[in-house]
């Protein structure tokens, strides 16, 4: 598996552990975590888990969290705080074996963006999960992070002008908001809500939450 950010890795830990993303971090985690509620004793998959910033901060809120992700460097960063939690190396789209025991929750921060087949995700999200699990998706707003040079409706891959940020990069998918609401319900994930969260001195949200549920007997 050829894994973009393998190549970002280090700096990529780096820049999350000082703070320095576009994205942040801190605030959306917390963002993240109000849509998951109190997720003490439950059992959680954060997909496509990254350097695991957000399982550590899952795990020590109680939960027994199963981080998924397909750069095997970032999961050796992740595994290098030798915490007990379990990482495991696969594709979002088509998930490695994981156990049987159902999630509770499957959260995915920032990266449904890198991810070419958002369909098959949810449909995996949705398949590990137990009836009633949360599903929270943190995404790059679509109606206000466009492109440059691209129309809103022009889907596809872009790379960003800025090339020291992440999407300069790796790139991203652009896509509509209707393709990822539309894949959330045909996966059988009941939109609950949509968080546009406000950021210090931005006048738009740059990410949405979107937070759903697997419909019982899906
Ligand atoms: C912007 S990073 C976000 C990482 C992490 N969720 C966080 O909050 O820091 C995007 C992540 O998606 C992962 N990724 C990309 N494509 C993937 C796929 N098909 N399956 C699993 N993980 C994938 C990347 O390796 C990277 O760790």
């Amino acid at each position: 598996m050829i894994a973009a950010y393998d190549a970002i890795a280090e700096w990529y830990d780096q820049s999350i552990r000082k703070g320095t993303l576009l994205s942040a971090d801190d605030l959306i985690a917390s963002i993240c975590f109000e849509s998951v509620g109190n997720v003490e004793g439950q059992y959680l998959c954060d997909l496509a888990c990254g350097q695991g910033h957000l399982s550590r901060q899952l795990a020590a809120r109680g939960a027994e969290v199963v981080g998924v992700d397909i750069s095997q460097r970032l999961l050796e960063i992740a595994r290098r705080e030798g915490d007990g939690i379990r990482y495991v190396h696969g594709d979002a789209q088509a998930l490695p074996p994981l156990g049987d025991r159902p999630f509770d929750g499957v959260l995915c921060n920032l990266a449904l963006m890198d991810i070419p087949d958002i369909d098959a995700t949810f449909r995996e999200a949705a398949r590990i999960l137990c009836p009633g699990g949360s599903f929270v998706a943190t995404i790059i707003h679509p109606c206000f992070q466009i492109p440059q040079n691209r129309g809103y409706f022009d889907e596809g891959f872009w790379r960003s002008d800025y090339a020291q940020g992440v999407r300069g990069q790796v790139g991203a998918r652009h896509r509509t908001l209707g393709t990822y609401l539309t894949g959330l319900g045909q996966a059988g994930l009941l939109l609950e809500s949509a968080a546009e969260p406000r950021l210090p001195g931005r006048d738009v949200p740059p990410v949405l939450v979107l937070q759903a549920r697997r419909v019982l007997g899906t």
